[in-house]
């Protein structure tokens, strides 16, 4: 790997840990103004210096992010559906050029294996995989699941390894209860993080990401369970010391119970 994609690759994982905290905010590209994230910079900017990385869209970063501040943009370059209509339908929206003007240190879209749009989201991709190589960005492969498809450890490591296979430097995936390890095994030495999913009860999400990284994710990208939280920088701060400092799901409940 060339020097300025690993470069960029340790802006998002602590080279030190070997994990990361991405806070993924970048939910309005198919769900408009999200629960928590109508005022998204209200919402986001103190909560940054807790996060590793920034997953977001170049609209929601010029609109409400300062260009000063100095946290790696993991850029959402997929988009093209909504919430009303068949969530497979991608296609890349941001280009290359677009991301190196913003500065992204990773590039990112959604693959739907077993989708109504299966190939053009693979296609999709592949495509920003071949054009990150000509300029050292990485890509973080995001396996969505759409309305329907299972979260099993059988179809998440399906979807996991194709990505992995296609050339993805990262692979955001889901936690299972039954059977992540072999999730994880699916992808080699790429990087796992789990998404947070629907927002539940916040001792269960920090026991998911307790489980994610004992199981050998390297850490989270998280969003509605941190911004749709009561003391979203009580959940910011709680799910970082399970993924840097290896606290227990009750010391980092007390962490975010004592924000
Ligand atoms: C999908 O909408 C995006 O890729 C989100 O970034 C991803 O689902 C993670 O966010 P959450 O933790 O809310 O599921």
């Amino acid at each position: 790997m060339e020097w300025g994609m690993r470069n960029r690759l340790s802006r998002i994982i602590n080279p030190h840990t070997g994990r990361s905290v991405m806070f993924a905010v970048d939910h309005g590209y198919f769900q408009g103004p999200t629960t928590g994230l109508a005022d998204l910079g209200r919402m986001v900017n103190p909560l940054l210096g807790f996060a590793d990385a920034l997953m977001i869209t170049r609209g929601a970063l010029r609109n409400w992010i300062p260009p000063t501040m100095d946290k790696p943009v993991v850029l959402r370059v997929s988009g093209g559906q909504s919430i009303l209509k068949e969530l497979s339908n991608e296609i890349i929206t941001t280009s290359i050029e677009e991301a190196i003007r913003i500065n992204a240190s990773a590039i990112t879209c959604s693959v739907y294996v077993g989708g109504e749009y299966e190939k053009e989201t693979i296609g999709n991709l592949s495509r920003i995989i071949n054009e990150g190589a000509m300029y050292g960005i990485p890509v973080l492969a995001v396996t969505a699941v759409g309305k329907d498809l299972v979260r099993d450890a059988r179809y998440l490591s399906l979807a996991s390894r194709i990505c992995v296979e296609l050339g993805a430097h990262m692979v955001k995936t889901y936690f299972c209860e039954d059977g992540f390890d072999k999730v994880i095994e699916a992808c080699g030495d790429v990087p796992v993080i789990i998404a947070g999913g629907k927002k539940i009860e916040e001792r269960a999400a920090l026991g998911m990401a307790k489980k994610a990284v004992e199981q050998g994710a390297c850490g989270v990208d998280m969003g509605r369970n941190i911004f749709q939280s009561d003391r979203p920088l009580g959940m910011m701060k709680a799910v970082r010391a399970i993924v840097h400092d290896n606290v227990s799901v009750d010391e980092a409940y007390t962490i975010y119970r004592n924000e």
